[in-house]
């Protein structure tokens, strides 16, 4: 990455405000996944031993205004767990109980603001906002690489008040996505899955210019096999992009890709774990039947397919895998992929859930903490949160 990080600047003593994106899941008032704090934790352990005096930053859920179930307390408190220190929680984002907790603020302290998108002016952007912001601190770090697509003032507006840095998550995630698509070993697989076909049209289009391989999976698949004339009953159809997926299968057939479709599917009439479901060929989906996830075949091939990569991207789920009886096509995909000798590549909040569901965690390369970031990454899109940096 051609942006500066916080090895690029001396922050010891300094004010050093930091954006993280510490938006993880709280069930009655408990984080439940802590994955995106300790991602992190490189950044912050940095900046605590190098003496910097810490302010930390994030939004939390989408509240409408202040609201009491989006306060960043547990994550204050599990935030101290992590780092083994104490961590001080301030009820405010900006203003004067902000501004005399900083000032009392030592090398090596660290202060967590409230929830910023408890303040409408920072999704906004509002300078005003971002100005009030950046007077806290010397040195701006973005970390937050989940939340790097949005332009809100705590992620683009500040950096043009205070020299502008990356911290290491944001780094390793920029430099890794993009080293899949600039030189990655071939061969080069990319699983996606997921409902539909218009989350992820950026996603396929940019794929097809890098990878030999890709694999097609989850409600997005039906559009795929309808655009192919098969009949696909009632499963996830979006009519308004069979024409796409018409052209995604002649630009992949025209540039050589292997293009997989499920060949069979796990199909019931309704989405509940009590339905009666039965394994069915793509050709023969009765009507008012949907499939939910990909058949015993197409797991056998896909699975074939990953054994002889040697890069791996993965985004979105085969199959309804939070109910067991179609869960099984994603847990098989994501076995295979964890077993596999390529350099594996996770993304997207739901693909990142099986992982967890299935244990499988520890045994990938890189697990992205962004969703829609990575996802905009891989597209090819400037992140604003990156843009906004100060250049090496
Ligand atoms: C995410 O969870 O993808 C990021 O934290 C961004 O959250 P947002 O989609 O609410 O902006």
């Amino acid at each position: 990455m051609n942006k500066k990080t916080v090895r690029d600047i001396d922050v010891s003593n300094k004010r050093v405000l930091v954006r993280v994106d510490f938006n993880v899941p709280l069930s009655n008032g408990i984080v439940t996944d802590n994955s995106r704090i300790k991602a992190a934790l490189p950044t912050l352990e940095y900046l605590i031993n190098h003496g910097a005096k810490v302010i930390l930053m994030s939004h939390l859920g989408r509240p409408k205004g202040f609201d009491d179930k989006y306060k960043l307390d547990p994550v204050a408190q599990t935030l101290a767990d992590l780092l083994g220190r104490e961590v001080k929680k301030v009820d405010a984002i900006v203003g004067n109980e902000v501004k005399e907790a900083v000032d009392k603020m030592g090398p090596g302290d660290v202060l967590l603001l409230e929830n910023l998108r408890f303040d409408e002016r920072e999704k906004k952007n509002d300078p005003e906002f971002a100005r009030a912001l950046a007077n806290l601190a010397d040195i701006y770090v973005n970390d937050a690489f989940g939340a790097s697509h949005r332009a809100h003032a705590s992620i683009v507006g500040v950096s043009q008040y205070l020299p502008a840095v990356a911290g290491f998550l944001l780094e390793k995630e920029v430099d890794t996505l993009t080293s899949i698509l600039e030189k990655p070993e071939r061969p080069f697989v990319a699983v996606l899955g997921g409902s539909k076909v218009s989350d992820k049209i950026g996603v396929i289009d940019k794929l097809l210019d890098v990878v030999d391989a890709l694999l097609i999976g989850g409600g997005m698949a039906f559009t795929f096999l309808k655009a192919k004339g098969y009949e696909v009953g009632s499963s996830l159809l979006e009519e308004d992009k069979i024409d796409f997926c018409l052209q995604v299968i002649k630009k992949a057939e025209q540039k050589d890709i292997a293009l997989y479709l499920p060949s069979d599917v796990v199909i019931a009439q309704e989405i509940s774990p009590d339905a009666e479901a039965m394994v069915v060929s793509v050709s023969a989906i009765p009507q008012g039947w949907m499939g939910l996830d990909i058949g015993p075949d197409t797991i056998l091939v896909y699975q074939g397919v990953i054994k002889s990569a040697k890069t791996v991207f993965w985004n979105g789920p085969m199959g309804v895998f939070e109910i067991d009886q179609f869960s099984r096509g994603t847990e098989e995909i994501a076995k295979a992929i964890a077993q596999s000798d390529a350099v594996s590549i996770v993304g997207g909040g739901d693909s990142i859930a099986a992982l967890k569901k299935f244990h499988l965690e520890d045994k990938i390369s890189f697990i992205s903490t962004g969703g829609g970031a990575s996802l905009e990454l891989i597209e090819g899109k400037p992140l604003p949160g990156v843009e906004a940096l100060m250049s090496r």
